[in-house]
């Protein structure tokens, strides 16, 4: 796949992405609360994922409970330049679809499977974005470890987040812990900058050098959200141009959390 043309999280081109934003306390404190409501969107859906399940029906469950809540999904007609109106309250990646699978009514979870799913609801104007794997029944060995592994490498990711680090020491601690652990980690698709606008600056790529990138500053919010394979890291996209699946066919796994650099730290904002 040409990297010129994905070099995003939800295939926007870089070009396009709005400049980066420093969030005031106040905007935090509201990037708390729609955080936590993407967290517990996932806890909602999580004990439906079970065999037998359509992609539609989890779907069909978010949409309900985002209006509950008061919100708005963030990708339900989502139209980046180059892609057709997103139709999907929420993306449901299965097996080797890395990210932005499309929910359908064809698509039934059956034991085995691995399943991610990404949330962002908008609440009083600001974005929580999260995803989680969830495994399906039982699950092979092979195919947790990779699940374990990416959430694992996000965490690691997010412990380098401090004022005065740099971008390049988030993707640099994914990528050693990923590739110990023989997996690749996929290049095209970057975490982003988020807040009242869906996808921003900062680019937060999943793979790369210690000491590199932008300096973080406190008030920068935005994702960590390593796709992590288990053969190659190249992708492809299907026909209705947003699912992108691994090239190769083998498995994908995805977590994502929203998270602000604090005065000395970082605080993960989508925990529920
Ligand atoms: N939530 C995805 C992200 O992590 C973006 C999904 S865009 C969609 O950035 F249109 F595919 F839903
Ligand atoms: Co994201
Ligand atoms: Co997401």
């Amino acid at each position: 796949m040409n990297n010129q043309n994905l070099l995003s999280i939800a295939g926007i081109k870089p070009q396009n992405k709005k400049g980066l934003v420093l969030l005031s306390s106040r905007e935090l404190d509201k990037m708390r609360v729609v955080g936590k409501l993407a967290a517990n969107l996932l806890n909602h859906l999580e004990p439906m994922v079970q065999p037998g399940v359509t992609t539609k029906d989890l779907d069909d469950e978010a949409a309900r409970f985002m209006k509950a809540n008061g919100s708005i999904s963030a990708t339900l007609g989502y139209a980046p330049p180059n892609h057709p109106p997103y139709t999907g309250s929420v993306c449901t990646s299965v097996n080797e679809v890395v990210c932005h699978g499309i929910p359908n009514s064809k698509t039934i979870l059956k034991d085995g499977d691995i399943i991610n799913i990404d949330v962002t609801p908008i609440l009083d104007g600001f974005h929580g974005d999260t995803s989680r794997t969830f495994l399906v029944g039982n699950v092979s060995d092979k195919a947790k470890k990779l699940v374990e592994v990416t959430k694992e490498a996000m965490m690691r990711g997010i412990a380098q987040v401090k004022p005065g680090g740099r971008i390049g020491d988030i993707g640099a601690a994914i990528q050693e812990y990923a590739e110990a652990n023989g997996y690749s980690v996929v290049r095209d698709m970057v975490g982003h900058g988020v807040g009242r606008e869906f996808h921003t600056e900062p680019q937060v790529p999943h793979y790369g050098e210690r000491g590199t990138g932008l300096k973080l500053r406190k008030g920068m919010v935005f994702t960590i959200e390593p796709m992590l394979n288990e053969g190659s890291y190249d992708l492809k996209f299907l026909p209705d141009r947003w699912t992108v699946v691994t090239e190769d066919g083998k498995l994908s796994a995805q977590f994502e959390h929203t998270v602000a650099v604090t005065e000395d730290g970082v605080e993960i904002l989508t925990l529920a």
